[in-house]
């Protein structure tokens, strides 16, 4: 138990050293929780292969997601007035539990900054961002600050796993699980993420049309402008997840504050991508040029044969683009948080078991159902999953589930 305990610890402090904000948190509470999850770890609840789990059904299925239009015709600050009467008091119950984990960095100075300092920078972020923004704290009587911490937040606190993959008959398959709120309050009586939880009820389909008619979809969170989750029907499909480095999250956002302002927000560029991108090439090329407030890993599927990508990006560059290759027999590509040509850090181990259980479906098998299976596959699902998405750019399918984990169940 000692040699687990200090095997936790070491990779504990590796990953303090791979996430600088982790440096932020009250480190005694933290370790305290992860040696009780260490004991967890080793209890071998990873589990084989799920199987015949959809249509979602059961204890790991906690409910569908709604559908929202979102009419692009309409001026930017009124866009989101439908759904924030609706989700008003979710996000108001969010936004003060971030406020909670915030008042712990820098002995509650942070939300003077939310206060005074965030509600200048809303003018500085591109249109039709702020605008809509600023309409969203109007409609929710939320202060401005915390609208705009709440946007931030995405960018630098989430871990996920996404995939795609090419049947035999050429059709392309898009998934993801979104894993938000690692270290944010845990739970200890229900064994789940504070955050995690609070962010449930505010998971959110959205159309967006112009003229009455689609542009592209997205799942998303009530309030947040941004987008992690889209597709562009008969066009292309696109996910982001973090990527940990040293020049992270958190520099680019201070640079922002502080005056420099040469990069683009990560689920900005998603969403002009998504809104304004015609193919799946010029979604790659926008990808992998635009400069970057942060590193991420953009995940891009397209609508003919080997036509699915993971971008690896850091703020400036692009270091690599791998993609479905047929010929090579790599039929699938998936990304969980960590360079594809690197091993995963070895207490966060997502992608293997992910990995095995699309290689045990097969091609030949592959499907929106099956790819929920593997989805389903603890650690893959885990105690941060929030929603799972499944897209088809053939049909233009997009379906989103909420998710749980009950026990035994890996906290992330
Ligand atoms: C979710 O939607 C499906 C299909 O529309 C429906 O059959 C099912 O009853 C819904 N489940 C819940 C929990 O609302
Ligand atoms: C724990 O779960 C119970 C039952 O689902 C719920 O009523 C309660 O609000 C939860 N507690 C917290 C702190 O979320
Ligand atoms: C997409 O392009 C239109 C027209 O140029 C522009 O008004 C809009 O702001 C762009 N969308 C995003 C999200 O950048
Ligand atoms: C694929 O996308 C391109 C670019 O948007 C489009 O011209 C083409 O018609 C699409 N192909 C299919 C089969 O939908
Ligand atoms: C899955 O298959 C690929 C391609 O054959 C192989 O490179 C990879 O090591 C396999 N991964 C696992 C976890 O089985
Ligand atoms: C693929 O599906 C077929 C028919 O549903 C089934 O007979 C076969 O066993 C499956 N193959 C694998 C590897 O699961």
């Amino acid at each position: 138990m000692l040699s687990v305990g200090l095997l936790c610890v070491s990779g504990f402090s590796m990953k303090v050293r791979l996430r600088e904000e982790m440096l932020l948190l009250n480190l005694q509470h933290s370790l305290f929780i992860f040696t009780t999850f260490c004991s967890l770890l080793m209890c071998g609840c990873a589990e084989e292969c799920s199987s015949s789990m959809y249509p979602p059904k059961g204890p790991t299925f906690k409910g569908n997601v709604t559908w929202y239009t979102v009419n692009l015709d309409l001026p930017p600050s009124e866009r989101w007035t439908h759904v924030i009467k609706e989700k008003k008091a979710e996000l108001v119950t969010m936004i003060q539990a971030i406020k909670r984990f915030a008042g712990n960095f820098f002995h509650g100075k942070l939300i003077d900054v939310v206060d005074k300092e965030l509600p200048l920078i809303v003018d500085t972020l591109p249109p039709p961002f702020s605008q809509e923004i600023k309409g969203i704290a109007a409609v929710s009587g939320i202060p401005l600050g915390e609208v705009v911490l709440y946007n931030i937040f995405y960018e630098v606190f989430t871990v996920c796993t996404s995939v795609v993959a090419e049947d035999l008959k050429g059709n392309l398959y898009h998934a993801r699980n979104m894993d938000f709120g690692l270290f944010m309050g845990w739970d200890i009586k229900n064994q789940t993420w504070t955050l995690t939880e609070k962010l449930k009820p505010l998971v959110v389909n959205v159309d967006f049309q112009r003229k009455s008619r689609t542009v592209f979809k997205s799942t998303g969170f009530a309030g947040y402008v941004g987008v992690l989750t889209g597709i562009r029907p008969k066009e292309f499909t696109l996910t982001m997840n973090e990527r940990f480095d040293f020049d992270g999250g958190y520099i680019g956002i201070l640079e922002w504050i502080l005056g420099k302002r040469d990069g683009m927000w990560m689920s900005f560029l998603t969403r002009r991508v998504l809104e304004n991108a015609t193919s799946y090439k010029d979604a790659q090329t926008q990808l992998a040029l635009t400069k970057l407030l942060a590193p991420a890993y953009f995940i891009l599927g397209g609508n003919q044969t080997n036509q699915g990508c993971v971008i690896t990006r850091t703020r400036i560059n692009t270091l690599d683009i791998w993609e479905i290759d047929l010929r090579l027999n790599r039929w699938y590509v998936l990304e969980t948080n960590y360079d594809h040509w690197e091993q995963p850090f070895f207490l966060d181990d997502r992608r293997t078991p992910a990995m095995k259980c699309m290689n045990k479906t097969t091609r030949a098998n592959i499907s929106l159902q099956t790819i929920y299976d593997v989805l389903s596959t603890k650690p893959v699902l885990n105690k941060l999953t929030t929603y799972t998405s499944l897209m088809e750019v053939s049909t233009g399918k997009l379906e989103s589930y909420i998710r749980a984990c009950p026990n035994p169940c890996t906290p992330w």
